[in-house]
């Protein structure tokens, strides 16, 4: 993997908080590759966002990449997981999802154990050799596009990782997002920063905060 500076980050999905991740990152200046099982739809983004984002494949965009945003639904990260499972070897998977499904009285309900968490799951379905993080999912993709680059104080984005080597290109990553990182531990706490969760807007947390907030939280 290159340096900090040059790490490649790919966002496959793009739906609501594919779009805003990705259009964050373009607007800070990061490069981003977009993918998407619709390359039509990857491509044009990548028009829309200019010259910083740039239209591959799903694999293509996994091979390229070494930061790999799974901006699908919990159920479609482990079939990518399974379907590429070779080349996701080595990479840093960044996990956004939340385990939920709309239910028939226009909310959502949890679709996993009261208990657990997307972040442990994923993490006993990883493809051997890649590090994952839990991480850019806490605020709603509103939020989280009206928030980024937010004056005079920054906004929070909490995340978890239990691999410590990854810490400093997910914090980036946040960073070139428009917010502050903050760790709130390993994979075991990702509860906490799922919806539902004490520290995901549409749990009790309730809203974006900055970075001295967020730390009383904690
Ligand atoms: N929306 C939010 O406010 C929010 C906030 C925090 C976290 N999250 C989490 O972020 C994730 C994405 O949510 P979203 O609201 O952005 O969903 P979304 O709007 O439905 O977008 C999901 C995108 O993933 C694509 N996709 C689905 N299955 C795929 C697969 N197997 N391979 C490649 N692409 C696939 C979809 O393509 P098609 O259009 O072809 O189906 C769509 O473009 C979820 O895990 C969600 O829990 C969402």
């Amino acid at each position: 993997m290159e340096n900090s500076a040059n790490t490649k980050v790919a966002v496959i999905g793009l739906g609501n908080i594919g779009r805003v991740v990705a259009g964050n990152l373009a607007k800070n200046n990061r490069p981003v590759i977009v993918a998407d099982r619709n390359l039509e739809k990857a491509t044009l983004l990548a028009g829309q966002l200019g010259d910083t984002a740039r239209p591959l494949s799903i694999s293509d965009a996994i091979k390229e990449a070494d930061i790999i945003v799974m901006a699908v639904w919990f159920n479609a990260i482990k079939e990518i997981f399974y379907q590429y499972e070779a080349l996701l070897a080595g990479k840093i998977i960044i996990d956004p999802s939340n385990p939920i499904a709309p239910n028939d009285k226009g909310g959502f309900d949890k679709i996993i154990g009261e208990n657990e968490s997307a972040g442990l799951i994923n993490a006993s379905v990883l493809p051997e050799g890649a590090k994952l993080a839990k991480a850019l999912g806490t605020l709603g993709a509103a939020t989280l596009d009206a928030a980024a680059n937010q004056q005079p104080e920054s906004s929070v984005l909490f995340y978890a990782t239990d691999d410590l080597s990854i810490n400093e290109e997910v914090e980036k990553l946040i960073l070139d997002n428009g917010f502050v990182p903050l760790r709130v531990g390993g994979l075991d706490q990702s509860i906490r920063i799922e919806v539902f969760g004490d520290l995901h807007e549409f749990g009790a947390l309730g809203k974006a905060v900055t970075l001295q907030e967020a730390k009383e939280k904690l």
